[in-house]
């Protein structure tokens, strides 16, 4: 790019049409948007892909509060200069939404998304391998749009097909290496965040991909922040059922969040969730963990400074909530056994807001073993080239978009 001119680069692009399912009238509902050339639809998704649908449509993945996220394939040069085709997911943010005010922190979580990808690289996290953005015909931004890498299922469907016949004759037994290989990749993406400082604040199986040869990323960073601002950190907005006691109770809370999480995602893992269907409001929710753990004694009230003191101190029924869940795990042998999953769960579903840090569970006996062997290796991409690889693009974006957001 000439850098005297404050011209941007522009890329090449083309008009898609993306079905986003029909809506509450059952009307379909079809996207138009502008992306890059070298992005095409995955016709090979035959997982999330609807059938007979137009081979020249994209589909959507998902949808939330800040926009869509969109299946594609995305032409890159091989090692050999081969072409290849990379699965990816397109997110796009619908700034006009955000300027009318309708998604209400959408700036924060587009920029927090951007901002954190930009700088992550771990085996254990979806990597971002572009970005781009449109302009309206008055030459405003009004999409923004972030590419990630594709995981082949997200942790939710997995655990749903692992589920299908555990009220059958013939359930299926969970398979301790299973669940070990899971905490173990989910541990290792949250040590290496916390370590830098950052808490996800959002880990559920919604926002976890699988591969099929069950390798694990984390993604969604759109609510992620730094841990070193705990006077302002009274309001999380992400999935309540997944906040500790210490979120419900509006006390302030650190990283802990995340590996309260991974405890509630071990036990989905083997269809036995802690809140029932029932339990859908915050009241209920603290309600559900405190008849669950017990109203926690003198020794937590520092941490909850007294909120509560209505309550009578009693113990719960955790054991016993375990001993339900184990019932659907194969047996165990060595480190794999029912009793070190009972010591690690209980920490990592612990009331006290001081949990271990991640780097101490994966030095737990149970998890001992997958952590050191077969997914320990990770893959070290040299930091300098990813950033050269997006820095213009980036660079430009985020520029515009602090712009943007100061003019609010
Ligand atoms: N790396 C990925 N691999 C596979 N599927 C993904 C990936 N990233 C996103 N998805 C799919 O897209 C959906 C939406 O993505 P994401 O969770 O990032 O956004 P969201 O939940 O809509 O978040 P927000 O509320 O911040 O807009 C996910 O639920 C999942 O189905
Ligand atoms: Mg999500």
């Amino acid at each position: 790019m000439d850098q005297s001119t404050n011209a941007l680069p522009r890329t090449a692009s083309q008009s898609v049409k993306i079905d986003c399912e029909k809506d509450l009238q059952g009307k379909v509902r079809i996207l138009e948007a502008r992306i890059p050339n070298d992005y095409r639809p995955d016709l090979t998704d035959t997982d999330y892909r609807p059938e007979g649908l137009d081979d020249s449509f994209y589909h959507k993945l998902g949808e939330g509060s800040t926009g869509i996220a969109v299946a594609a394939v995305r032409k890159v040069k091989g090692v050999f200069g081969d072409i290849q085709r990379e699965k990816v997911v397109l997110k796009k943010y619908n700034i006009t939404s955000f300027l009318a005010n309708q998604v209400k922190d959408g700036y924060t979580s587009m920029l927090r998304e951007f901002q954190n990808l930009q700088y992550l690289m771990h085996d254990n996290i979806a990597e971002m391998k572009d970005s781009f953005w449109s302009l309206d015909e008055k030459g405003n931004l009004n999409q923004v749009w972030i590419v990630t890498e594709r995981m082949d299922f997200k942790l939710s469907d997995f655990f749903r097909h692992k589920a299908k016949n555990d009220h059958t004759a013939t359930p299926h037994r969970r398979d301790h290496r299973h669940l070990g290989s899971i905490l173990v990749q989910i541990l290792r993406a949250l040590d290496y965040l916390h370590q830098r400082g950052i808490m996800h604040r959002d880990v559920k199986p919604d926002n976890i991909g699988i591969s099929k040869q069950c390798h694990l990323k984390l993604f969604d960073f759109g609510v992620a922040r730094p841990t070193n601002t705990v006077k302002e950190l009274t309001q999380l907005v992400s999935t309540p059922r997944y906040h500790p006691l210490e979120v419900q109770l509006l006390e302030p809370y650190d990283w802990g969040v995340d590996i309260w999480a991974t405890g509630l995602v071990a036990l989905e893992f083997l269809n036995h969730p802690f809140y029932p269907a029932s339990v859908n409001s915050t009241d209920k929710i603290k309600q559900r963990i405190l008849d669950v753990f017990g109203v926690p004694g003198d020794k937590y009230k520092e941490f909850f400074k007294y909120k509560l003191m209505n309550e009578v101190q009693r113990d719960g029924c955790f054991n016993a909530f375990l001993t339900t869940a184990f019932k659907r795990l194969a047996p165990g042998f060595r480190d794999f056994n029912e009793d070190n999953l009972r010591d690690l769960l209980s920490q990592m579903l612990c009331i006290n807001p001081r949990r271990p840090l991640a780097s101490v569970l994966l030095d737990h006996n149970y998890l001992r073993a997958v952590n050191s062997d077969m997914t320990r290796k990770h893959v070290q991409i040299p930091a300098h080239e990813h950033h050269a690889k997006n820095q213009r693009d980036k660079e430009t974006l985020l520029k515009m978009l602090k712009n943007f957001s100061r003019q609010l």
